[in-house]
């Protein structure tokens, strides 16, 4: 039990988090990699905030439209704001196992870092595969959270620290089984891609400089990590950045897949 819930409290640290250029630079791979066109119908399964249906919506054009579903009000309220302008963007309230849209409704669909918090990740496949025309285009993207380094001076600490976040996704080793269901649901894979991040310092505007906190009140009383224990290594890394010893990175997957004809 326990994975991460998208409350008004962990919302407001994510946002810190896509707005760091680690993730700008992301989200413009992903992008690239979707290569919506104008006129195109798109998904945007687990949007979020809504920035990435924005970029999406923009290369659509009005011509186009963009849908984002999103289990979390929070955020749907929040993509619905960041889209104002893009009226053709439009979001709603719904479970990626449970897509309320008609069979063959979209040319290309997105879920980035979605999946691996499903625990039903092949009924989520399935509904994606449902609801794109043959051909249809899918990018997913998921980290797979064994792939952290980062450097500390106590690494059992760390392992155990690492370990209890593991638990804020249902799935934290998805990519390895990924491009298997997504042949089973009825894509072929076009290519994966491994989409690295690197923290070489510890900058203010950094993804791993965010995740921290979000860590901390995560694993606070989980695994028998008490908050001080879990400050001891937040304040840890924090040393290592403000003495030049700071180094982190994460892998990210990405699946560029086409829904079989
Ligand atoms: C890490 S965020 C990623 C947001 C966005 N895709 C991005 O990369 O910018 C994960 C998102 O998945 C949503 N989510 C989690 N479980 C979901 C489900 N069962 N159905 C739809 N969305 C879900 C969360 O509410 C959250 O907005």
């Amino acid at each position: 039990m326990g994975e991460l819930r998208y409350d008004e409290e962990a919302t407001r640290k994510l946002l810190a988090m896509y707005v760091t250029p680690d993730v700008i630079e992301q989200r413009r791979r992903f992008l690239d990699a979707l290569n919506p066109k104008r006129g195109e119908s798109v998904l945007d399964v687990g949007s979020g905030p809504g920035f990435l249906a924005a970029a999406i919506a923009e290369a659509t054009g009005p011509t186009g439209s963009v849908c984002g579903i999103d289990v979390s009000e929070h955020m749907v309220d929040l993509a619905q704001s960041h889209c104002a302008q893009l009226p053709w963007a439009t979001f709603s309230q719904a479970d990626a196992t449970q897509l309320p849209f008609p069979e063959k409704s979209f040319d290309a669909a997105i879920s980035t870092q979605v999946l691996e918090y499903l625990h039903d990740i092949d009924g989520a496949l399935a509904e994606l595969s449902r609801v794109l025309r043959p051909g249809g285009r899918a990018v997913i993207v998921d980290t797979d959270w064994d792939s952290i380094v980062w450097h500390s001076s106590n690494r059992s600490r760390m392992d155990r620290v690492l370990t209890a976040w593991e638990e804020h996704a249902a799935d934290p080793y998805l990519p390895r089984t990924l491009s298997n269901r997504l042949a089973s649901a009825g894509f072929d894979i076009n290519f994966q891609e491994v989409v690295p991040l690197l923290n070489s310092d510890f900058g203010e505007h950094t993804y791993s400089n965010r995740l921290i906190d979000l860590i901390v009140s995560f694993v606070s009383g989980r695994s028998e990590i008490g908050h001080d224990e879990a400050q001891a290594w937040a304040d840890d890394l924090r040393g290592k950045g403000a003495d030049g010893q700071y180094f982190f990175s994460l892998n990210r997957y990405m699946f560029v897949a086409a829904k079989r004809s």
